[in-house]
């Protein structure tokens, strides 16, 4: 067993935490503003990280899955806004056209959204249908060389920015989850609306819209796999999705780690450095060592993937697990930071609002614990 990088993941881990600390750190506060972050993804796209696992024959890196995982977790510790961002629109906006699309629409859309040139976008929750995917109402009707979908979709990241949507609506309402297709949606479709941005309590630079489908008309062509393979195609890629998001949290939890650890050894109180108090050293003493237990899971479900090993059970230990720990890291670096860690002055405040909602999309705790239970 080796638990070691190689220099190609060394090489990546190293250009994106420069990459991060240039160009993203003095971008933070416009997103806590509320600005999509289009620059810093102009600028991602142009050093090949919009489409990193992606094959060359179709624009991408073609680097393997841990070096993609690896530029989540990186840019997470500086943005979970931009860490979020990538991974969806990687994850599940590009990887279900990469691996269920027809050629022809592999060659239509992949290379536009590896290159950045395309934002991708993920539909499946609807109002009523959130932890039970399956129970989606949108429909699709085939009429002539299209299908009309009707519905509609909320908390849909990247929304309103994207140029394709991957859309899930049922094309047979008795077949349950074996009635649902999925369709690729360009942004301009008719029918297509987009609706109102969700005030978050946190990824203040990510947007979050609800969808409507009006008559939206949809070539028949666009249909992604055949038609009630729509699940599967979201399951299947939302496996490795979640670790995708198991990054993200374990990059907010180290900056969260790292800030409280520093922040510890420079404020003294009682007479020595809180860091040598030993209420606060054991603090850091848990919180490291979750951190560390999260990066183990997180680095072990990517390396599965990357030997192209099916991991959906890694992939869910390592969210659940991950997104825990960022939660736990950043309350206790607030808790560090005593009264200055609830205020704006330091960033922990904006870690411990971030880190929530990893525990809650692409599959809640709850998800995660019957995915891991069923496969025991
Ligand atoms: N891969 C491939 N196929 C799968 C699969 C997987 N991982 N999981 C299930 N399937 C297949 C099953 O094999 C089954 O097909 P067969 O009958 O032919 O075997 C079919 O799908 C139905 O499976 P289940 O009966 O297990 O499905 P279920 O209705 O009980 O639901 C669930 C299972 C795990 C609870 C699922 O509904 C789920 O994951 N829910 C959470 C939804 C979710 O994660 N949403 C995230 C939205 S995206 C997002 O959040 C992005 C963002 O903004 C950051």
């Amino acid at each position: 067993m080796n638990l070691t990088f190689t220099e190609e993941q060394e090489m990546m881990r190293k250009m994106v935490r420069d990459f991060a600390q240039t160009e993203i750190a003095p971008f933070v506060e416009k997103m806590e503003k509320g600005e999509f972050p289009r620059p810093i993804l102009r600028k991602m796209g142009e050093l090949g990280l919009m489409g990193i696992p992606v094959p060359e024959k179709y624009g991408g890196a073609e680097m393997d899955f841990t070096s993609y995982i690896i530029a989540i977790n990186e840019l997470s510790r500086v943005s979970a806004t931009v860490g979020v961002i990538l991974s969806v629109h990687t994850s599940v906006g590009t990887n279900p056209i990469l691996y269920f699309g027809t050629e022809e629409q592999k060659q239509k859309y992949v290379p536009k959204l590896a290159s950045g040139e395309f934002l991708g976008a993920f539909c499946l929750t609807e109002p009523s249908a959130g932890s039970d995917a399956a129970s989606l109402k949108s429909r699709a009707v085939r009429d002539g060389d299209h299908y009309i979908i009707n519905g509609s979709k909320v908390f849909i990241t990247n929304g309103g920015e994207a140029d394709i949507y991957i859309v899930f609506a049922k094309t047979n309402p008795d077949l349950g989850s074996k009635g649902v297709s999925a369709f690729i949606v360009e942004k301009n479709t008719p029918g297509l609306i987009i609706g109102k941005d969700e005030k978050k309590m946190g990824l203040h630079g990510s947007r979050t819209v609800q969808l409507t489908f009006e008559d939206m008309r949809v070539p028949a062509e666009n249909l992604l796999g055949q038609e009630g393979e729509g699940f599967k195609i979201a399951m299947a890629n939302l496996d490795v999705g979640r670790i995708g998001i198991a990054a993200q949290a374990l990059g907010i939890a180290e900056a969260a780690l790292s800030a409280a650890t520093e922040y510890a050894k420079s404020r003294h109180q009682f007479g020595k450095p809180i860091a040598a108090q030993q209420g606060i050293g054991f603090k850091l003493a848990d919180m490291a060592t979750s951190v560390e237990a999260a990066k183990l899971l997180v680095y072990r479900a990517a390396d599965l993937r990357s030997r192209g090993v099916k991991c959906g059970l890694e992939a869910s230990m390592a969210k659940l697990f991950a997104t825990r720990t960022a939660v736990e890291v950043t309350t206790e670096a607030i808790q560090v930071f005593g009264g200055y860690g609830y205020t704006e002055d330091y960033p922990v405040e904006r870690y411990f609002r971030d880190a929530k909602v990893t525990e809650i999309y692409e599959g809640t705790s709850e998800i995660q614990r019957i995915v891991i239970s069923k496969h025991l």
